[in-house]
């Protein structure tokens, strides 16, 4: 008789947390859990607008929460509303994030330590709150959103890429500890796209992007968030790091 996790746990209707639900690849996300019939939290940390109105093209149940997640007291109350209005969270997008890029002999302290607060220890603060239900109920979904940059160099970017590279190492041991409970833990690798955190680039460094990758052009959000169905359905892939972006880590 199998051991392993049990599809039948899955709630007909998850309840799914999208952190930066108001930004570029979040509002992707959203839209495409909703498609595949979860409620969906769309969170958001100071683009209440742009939140409102990803959450007026959700056609099934939704709440709209705010907060920053590298705030635990926050986030705690943002699970609460979200466990009255919807119920307990089963799937879990840790997308929300910051960069704050500078040549680190350079950098300021507080922005350094601002990035790994938010994207780092936030996600550990979104997956502390929502993890035990969903081992109680032997089925859940963590969702990492990691870069090519926690893996690959780029100059300036010491405490993005430090961050990433440790949400990689958190998703591979939350999910060692979660997988005999029907709940996995992966991490969605995006390529460049052209969004809210990466609009203000200057050209030089934007230029000929494009080319360096196999398959020589930007993805978009949309091609990103279509993984969504992957995470989902799959039962046996946990601690992967999918990656989305147009091959830039094999070269
Ligand atoms: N764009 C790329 O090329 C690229 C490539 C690889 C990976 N990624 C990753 O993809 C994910 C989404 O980024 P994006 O490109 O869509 O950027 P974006 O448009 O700038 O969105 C970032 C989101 O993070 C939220 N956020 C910022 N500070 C927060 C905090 N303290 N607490 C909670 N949420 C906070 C923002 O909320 P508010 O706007 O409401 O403040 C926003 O919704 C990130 O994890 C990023 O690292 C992006």
């Amino acid at each position: 008789m199998s051991k392993g996790p049990q599809t039948g746990n899955r709630p007909e209707q998850p309840v799914a947390l999208v952190t930066g639900a108001s930004g570029g690849l979040g509002q992707a996300l959203a839209l495409e859990l909703d498609a595949l019939g979860c409620r969906v939290a769309v969170h958001y940390n100071s683009s209440k607008d742009a939140a409102r109105a990803v959450q007026d093209k959700l056609t099934n149940d939704s709440v709209l929460v705010s907060g920053d997640v590298g705030d635990y007291a926050a986030v705690t109350a943002l699970y609460q509303e979200i466990g009255e209005r919807l119920g307990p969270v089963d799937v879990l997008v840790n997308n929300g994030a910051i960069r704050k890029d500078a040549l680190m002999a350079m950098q300021n302290p507080d922005d350094w330590a601002q990035v790994i607060r938010t994207n780092l220890i936030g996600s550990f603060h979104t997956a502390r709150v929502a993890v035990p239900h969903m081992l109680r109920q032997r089925w859940g979904r963590v969702i990492n959103v990691v870069s090519p940059s926690g893996l690959i160099a780029t100059a300036g970017q010491t405490a993005y890429s430090a961050s990433k590279a440790g949400l990689i190492g958190f998703t591979r041991t939350l999910a060692a500890e979660c997988g005999r409970r029907g709940v996995t833990v992966n991490a969605l690798s995006p390529g460049f796209m052209i969004t809210g955190m990466t609009k203000d680039l200057p050209d030089r460094v934007v230029e000929g992007m494009e080319d360096k990758a196999p398959i020589p052009r930007f993805v978009t959000v949309e091609e990103v968030a279509r993984s969504a169905s992957l995470f989902l359905d799959q039962d046996c892939m946990t601690g992967q790091v999918i990656s989305i972006a147009s091959g830039v880590c094999i070269t």
